[in-house]
């Protein structure tokens, strides 16, 4: 038998304790052990519940249960979920995690640590909620060279910009509807910003090229700015606004970036709609394959987790190898080098001066018009890095005809 403690009976926590008891058959099978809920910890009660029998306030008592040998940290956020994961892993227990904060910002060392204790430190659940994706990364495409892998990786913007489209509503009247039904958080900058995918693709990225991707070097744009007039162009132009993560090598390091962009109707990811996630990975010899799926909710997630607790248990007394060199810091190319190419919205009292001084600046682009707003138009610009294209813009808002610069969308290349 195997004992796994639960820190945290929130929404992935109660989900995991679900998970092991309604699938405790199917565990025994595909892990060749029982595997059994022995402690779940919680400064809450939870009265009439059966978690009761196992409910503990005291982390000390699943640190220093012997039969424990595996944890599921479900507590979210660095601290204290990095003081009992570094402690669990030195006492020799794996832990699994759905915390893409501390596995962005500390996964390098926790795995450090567990290799160092003979067990595991594995995050399934970290990105893409139910979707797999980080085992067929390192499992199923061991034998490639990753190019390139990118998706949209959060479902509450997802939700968001579907919304908007279809039901033609601004970016604050989803956002309540998206916070009633539980989708957003009560602070939703996490999601809406853009920071949540940017640490799952620092994740993907550090899992597909096999150094650590910092984050924190990562461009990252949010969907805050783009309004129903955005929408309106992206119909235009028969493409659909998206919150993509992306992540290839390039010649100057690894060029990764989250923002909004325009992909056009065709492409395999406009089909991916609500708080659907999915990710496209780019192999040097199995081609293009893509991983689609719940990107959150209680019981994907969770079988995620448990999915994870299944795979320590196989490999009890070793350390599973998930190709992420820990040692080594990834060099990720300054957003100036990446190649760009967008829409710009323009607004102009004078159109005629204005497409001159553009013609000007970045040569022959596409102008696009929209009825429904008569004091602006768009321009579809060539591809070009995205240092040289700031400093057009730059230079375009001073030229005749031309006022404000009310939005850049990036578009797929
Ligand atoms: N807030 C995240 C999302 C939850 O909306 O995708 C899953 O990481």
């Amino acid at each position: 038998m195997t004992g796994v403690a639960i820190l945290g009976f929130g929404t992935v926590g109660s989900g995991v304790y679900d998970v092991i008891n309604t699938n405790s058959g199917v565990l025994e099978l595909k892990s060749g052990d029982k595997i059994e809920v022995k402690k779940v910890l919680d400064l809450r009660d939870f009265p009439g519940n059966p978690v009761e029998k196992v409910l503990t306030k005291d982390f000390e008592e699943i640190l220093n249960d012997p039969d424990i040998g595996i944890i599921a940290e479900a507590m979210g956020g660095v601290e204290p979920a990095f003081t009992f994961t570094k402690r669990a892993l030195a006492m020799g227990k794996s832990v699994v995690t759905s915390n893409k904060e501390l596995v962005a910002k500390h996964g390098p060392e926790l795995m450090k640590l567990a290799r160092t204790n003979g067990v595991s430190y594995l995050f399934e659940a970290s990105v893409g909620g139910g979707i797999p994706i980080i085992r067929p990364l390192c499992v199923s495409l061991a034998a490639d060279e990753i190019l390139e892998i990118s998706g949209i990786l959060n479902g509450t913007t997802n939700y968001i910009l579907t919304k908007m489209t279809e039901e033609g509503k601004s970016f604050d009247e989803v956002l309540k509807d998206a916070q009633q039904l539980g989708y957003a958080e009560a602070n939703p900058a996490a999601d809406v910003e853009g920071h949540d995918a940017c640490r799952k693709i620092a994740i993907l990225s550090s899992l597909a090229f096999g150094e650590t991707v910092n984050y924190e070097h990562i461009y990252t744009e949010g969907i805050t700015k783009i309004t129903h007039i955005d929408i309106e162009y992206s119909k235009k132009l028969n493409c659909l606004i998206k919150l993509i993560g992306s992540s290839k090598k390039s010649k100057n390091g690894i060029s990764a970036k989250v923002s909004p962009c325009l992909i056009s109707k065709e492409h395999p990811l406009s089909a991916v709609n609500g708080v659907y996630n999915a990710i496209f990975v780019k192999g040097n010899m199995s081609g293009n394959t893509m991983y689609y799926g719940s990107g959150a909710g209680k019981l994907p997630t969770a079988s995620a987790v448990v999915a994870d607790i299944v795979d320590a248990v196989r490999h009890k007394g070793l350390t599973v190898n998930i190709g992420w060199d820990c040692d080594v810091q990834a060099c990720v190319a300054d957003i100036k080098e990446a190649d760009v190419k967008a829409m710009i919205r323009i607004a102009s009292d004078n159109f005629e001066a204005a497409k001159k001084s553009i013609i000007e600046v970045f040569g022959d682009v596409q102008f696009v018009d929209l009825d429904v707003q008569d004091d602006e138009f768009a321009i579809i610009t060539n591809e070009e890095t995205e240092g040289s294209m700031a400093e057009k813009v730059e230079k375009i808002a001073t030229m005749s005809g031309v006022g404000e610069i009310r939005n850049l969308i990036r578009m797929e290349a």
